[in-house]
């Protein structure tokens, strides 16, 4: 351990990993696909799915993680099983492309950031001008690559979960202003209701049931070996039960919080209609610099200001738990030094990013036409950004499908239930154990395989698989 580093603490890990956890997927991304899934329906779906079928999936991670004490790919090859070395190769690819795209988006969170100081509320209407003017957002793309590059470089103590203690705790406390502002303003209640109060009619709608599991997937950062990678730097005294229980409530509870605040926000914007239409990738940066314009010029700046700052933090501890994993993985599979693993992936994945960056505006190939060979005609996507955000959503999904099987038929549940022992004394009698073997035996695979199609007929097809059966 000594040499790889580790976490100081139980709370250092469960901080950084509700880190990871908590980013643009929790208050970017969840408010619109709720919009886009039916509202309160996939609110709900998407609990049961976090509870049911991703907390299990977390534990093996983190459980095959502490147990290796490696990256994803050295931690199959550590447990003795070499063949599956593609599992974390692939996880180690998605998180590749996923920082490269996911980066673009925080860099116009950041962006956005300077607007509201300069009281710019126009920028609402004029965010495709915004993504479009590729030197502005392409510097705070770089800006933000090189912070998290930063972090990373520190190591695990001294940076991932230093920036962590400190962006956590800010971000929670700002996060439920706001709420509380957002709630008390004109037609907030409206927004509330589309939020709260289910329409059954929507609950089979793909977008609805395969919508919410990869958000799920997305939110936690599952699937593709992020928490392997923070697993392998935590204690053997820690329970992860109880870890992986405080990540999963943290990341529902901020996701649930940021809906409450944009609904609300959404309603007061439009006199209380809540357009669904209307919500998609820029329900945030479209619709709420005129919500903050309205406020008023002096609140609407600070309020403004503090919402992107906030989104900028959420999305940093993100940035910096998906470059963990593939540093870690040249780090011990190669024997590069840390820095040097750094700067050499920042730059390969700022590189892979730039058809991303080009994909909203500039470059009509890929803002347009890239995605439509491979289903984007018939599945509405047409950016290049959303189309590698699609194929990563199935990655993960595979990938937590994988890795069930694994831990249930290849490495085994006795050795699994031994590491979740260590730190959890009682686990072997607890009631815990059956659940949770019943869901990673068979709940887990069986489900996860039939919503991964489900997701890949939709994501790539238009398809409704659900609606077919039904
Ligand atoms: N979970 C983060 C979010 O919600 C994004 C993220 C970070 C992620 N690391 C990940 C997603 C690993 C999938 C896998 O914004």
């Amino acid at each position: 351990m000594a040499a790889r580093g580790g976490f100081t603490s139980k709370l250092g890990f469960i901080l950084a990993a509700a880190g990871s956890a908590v980013g643009l997927g929790n208050i970017w991304k969840f408010p619109f696909e709720v919009g886009a899934g039916g509202g309160a329906a996939f609110v709900l779906m998407y609990l049961l799915f976090c509870f049911v079928l991703c907390f299990p999936v977390m534990v093996t991670e983190i459980a095959i993680g502490r147990k290796t004490e490696r990256n994803p790919v050295g931690a199959f090859k550590a447990l003795g099983f070499s063949n599956w070395r593609f599992l974390g190769l692939m996880g180690v690819l998605a998180g590749i492309i996923i920082l490269s795209f996911y980066n673009v988006i925080a860099g116009w969170a950041f962006g956005y950031f300077f607007e509201m100081v300069r009281g710019n509320f126009s920028i609402g209407n004029e965010f495709s001008d915004f993504t479009a003017n590729v030197v502005k957002v392409g510097s705070y793309a770089l800006i933000f690559m090189a912070a998290t590059g930063f972090i990373v470089m520190k190591g695990v103590s001294g940076g991932v979960e230093r920036a962590a203690r400190f962006l956590m705790p800010a971000l929670i406390v700002m996060i439920l202003a706001l709420v509380v502002y957002a709630i008390t303003l004109p037609n907030a209640i409206e927004g509330v209701k589309f939020y709260l109060i289910p329409d059954w009619s929507k609950i089979t709608q793909a977008s609805t049931i395969g919508g919410a599991l990869r958000q799920a997937f997305f939110s936690l950062s599952l699937g593709m070996g992020a928490l392997i990678t923070y697993g392998s730097y935590v204690g053997k005294k820690d329970n992860i039960i109880s870890s992986a229980a405080y990540i999963t409530l943290t990341d529902v509870g901020i996701a649930f919080i940021a809906g409450l605040m944009m609904f609300p926000l959404v309603a007061f914007n439009t006199g209380g209609v809540i357009d669904t239409t209307q919500s998609g990738p820029g329900l945030i940066f479209v619709t709420l610099p005129g919500v903050f314009e309205n406020i008023g010029p002096t609140w609407g700046i600070i309020i403004g200001a503090f919402f992107f700052l906030l989104l900028s933090f959420a999305a940093l501890t993100s940035t910096v738990s998906l470059l963990e994993v593939p540093v870690s993985y040249v780090v011990d599979e190669f024997q590069v030094r840390r820095k040097r693993a750094v700067i050499i992936m920042s730059i390969i994945i700022f590189a892979i990013g730039v058809p991303s960056l080009l994909s909203y505006g500039i470059s009509d190939f890929f803002s347009n036409k890239f995605a439509l060979p491979f289903g984007g005609e018939s599945a509405n996507t047409t950016q290049f950004l959303d189309f590698a955000f699609k194929i990563t959503e199935v990655m993960l999904l595979l990938g937590g499908a994988l890795i069930t099987v694994f831990a249930a038929y290849v490495w085994k549940k006795k050795n699994l239930a031994e590491e979740i022992t260590s730190g959890y004394s009682s686990y072997n009698t607890s009631i815990v154990k059956p659940v949770l073997n019943f869901c990673i035996s068979f709940l887990c695979p069986l489900m996860l395989t039939f919503l991964l199609i489900v997701v890949i007929l939709d994501n790539f097809a238009g398809i409704n698989l659900i609606e077919m059966i039904l």
